[in-house]
């Protein structure tokens, strides 16, 4: 008797310990702070609201400054100085891409046996066939491969040079002039219903909204006409509600096919919402692009059976590289020929279990932005070069800090006054903690903490490989290949 007890104990375990749980991460693009209903926004997002409160905000949590860096850091576990991706988004014709001796994220959970799809935009180039999706641990692609294109006719013009991006799998495809989020949506639930369960899933989905051009079919933007004025931020909203919708229809058809209780749901922005297309990051200084923190403090929730300390939030500290060894790690998976991570497991974090293993974040160093005044505080970092360091609840930024101003509150259309700073000016430092708004520059009062933080930046940029950002390449056009983009060399 003893015995069968222990053997059904086992094998009770055993199925737990087995049963990897289903993965799907949700990316959506300049999606701004103040654009989800559980931060104030005047956009409604209920499925989002829902989710978000069943599982655990992250409400301590970074992303990059824009798309191809944030991506980068996502799929590598690694930051930009480690891969070249120091400078900007990969423009269509440019010939770079997140080299391959990075392994990706979906490389190593494909290894732990699971099925693995990506849906929607890729943006870590494409001009080699090495670096498409299907070449990069995913077994299929639905979506496109440039930055951001027109959300019906799946075109777009890069120096003149124009054509068509949609790809099912490596093969190109035109679709029926249907809207980017309907599609990327159907695609995930067919996924989803067509799946053999004996395998784990891993999905990540990056939709193109609510990035520019601000589109979207007219009955998501309709119920805005008499509560947002302003015409982009009104068709932005529509974006955003097609998204909620698109959400909501995913999270359904994980629940009807009885995968819900196992799997860990996650939803993230790539970088601060941007003002003049609709986005908005109230009450955040900055934007879209720069490392204020409306540039950067991303907004993101995980939910899902898998979730322990349901209906949190959390402060720890948390950047996205940090989703590799996170994810993979609940994949039951290893990191066999993995480049050393700058992210770490958050899981326990996450849970609630324990404190962030992380204190410090690079935001980025970008040697080819342009300089900013003059070398100060005699470091071994040049304060004239782009970068901004988090140590704990300091933040520093140096060099051209990208936009400065504060967001308007959307309700009323007013902003608090941006401090009137000299355009030579780069060196900023801000405890995030007390001063989460950035109003306060503690470099003067503070020149200790600025000269450690500056000797932490000296060493991260001895560090750096080189950029990998050459000039745009003729041959890329699409012309050349049928109309598409596509790779080239
Ligand atoms: C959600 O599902 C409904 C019902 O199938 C569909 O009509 C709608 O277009 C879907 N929404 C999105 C954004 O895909
Ligand atoms: C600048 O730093 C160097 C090396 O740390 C030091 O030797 C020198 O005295 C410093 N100069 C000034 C003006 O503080
Ligand atoms: C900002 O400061 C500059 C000089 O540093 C001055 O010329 C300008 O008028 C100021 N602007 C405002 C809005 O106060």
């Amino acid at each position: 008797m003893f015995f069968v007890v222990l053997l059904l104990v086992f094998s009770v375990l055993q199925d737990v310990v087995l049963s990897k749980p289903n993965i799907i991460f949700i990316l959506v693009d300049d999606y701004g702070f103040n654009d989800i209903g559980y931060h104030g926004s005047e956009i409604r997002t209920p499925n989002l609201d829902r989710l978000a409160n069943e599982g655990v905000k992250l409400e301590n949590y970074y992303v990059q400054p824009i798309c191809t860096p944030t991506r980068s850091c996502l799929l590598s576990g690694r930051y930009q100085i480690r891969t070249g991706m120091q400078h900007g988004n990969i423009q269509p014709s440019i010939p770079t891409a997140l080299p391959t001796d990075s392994l990706t994220i979906a490389d190593k959970i494909q290894q732990a046996g699971y099925s693995t799809h990506c849906i929607g935009k890729w943006h870590l180039g494409f001009y080699k066939n090495e670096f498409l999706p299907t070449r990069r641990g995913f077994d299929t692609f639905y979506g496109f491969l440039v930055g951001s294109k027109s959300h019906y006719d799946h075109r777009r013009c890069d120096r003149g040079m124009c054509g068509d991006d949609f790809r099912e799998n490596e093969r190109q495809i035109r679709t029926n002039r249907e809207y980017s989020t309907t599609l990327f949506s159907r695609r995930a639930v067919d996924i989803i219903n067509s799946h053999q369960s004996s395998k784990p899933l891993f999905m990540y989905v990056p939709y193109q909204a609510p990035h520019s051009p601000l589109q979207a079919p007219k009955r998501y933007i309709h119920p805005y006409k008499n509560t947002i004025p302003d015409i982009h931020r009104r068709k932005y909203a529509g974006m955003v509600s097609a998204i909620d919708e698109g959400v909501g229809n995913i999270t359904r058809a994980l629940k009807r096919k009885g995968l819900w209780e196992n799997t860990i749901f996650i939803f993230s922005t790539d970088n601060g919402g941007q003002i003049s297309r609709g986005g908005n990051n109230y009450p955040l200084r900055g934007n879209k692009g720069g490392n204020f923190e409306g540039g950067i403090r991303g907004v993101g929730f995980v939910c899902g059976g898998q979730v322990r300390n349901k209906g949190t939030v959390s402060r720890e500290l948390m950047h996205v590289t940090d989703w590799f060894p996170t994810l993979v790690n609940q994949a039951q998976g290893n990191l066999d020929g993995v480049k050393p991570l700058d992210g770490f497991d958050q899981w326990n974090a996450i849970s609630g279990r324990e404190k962030s293993p992380r204190e410090v974040i690079l935001h980025g160093i970008d040697p080819l932005a342009r300089p900013i005044g003059r070398p100060l505080f005699n470091s071994s970092f040049d304060t004239t070069k782009q970068a901004a360091i988090r140590y704990k609840d300091y933040k520093l930024l140096t060099g051209k800090p990208g936009y400065k101003n504060y967001n308007p509150n959307p309700r009323t259309g007013l902003a608090r006054t941006t401090p009137n700073d000299s355009r030579k000016k780069n060196v900023w430092l801000f405890n995030i903690k007390d001063d989460p708004l950035e109003t306060t520059d503690l470099s003067a009062s503070r020149p200790q903490i600025v000269k450690e933080m500056l000797d932490m930046l000296a060493e991260y940029d001895k560090s750096s490989v080189p950029v990998r950002f050459p000039g745009s390449d003729p041959q890329a056009n699409p012309d050349l290949r049928g109309g598409f983009w596509g790779p080239w060399r």
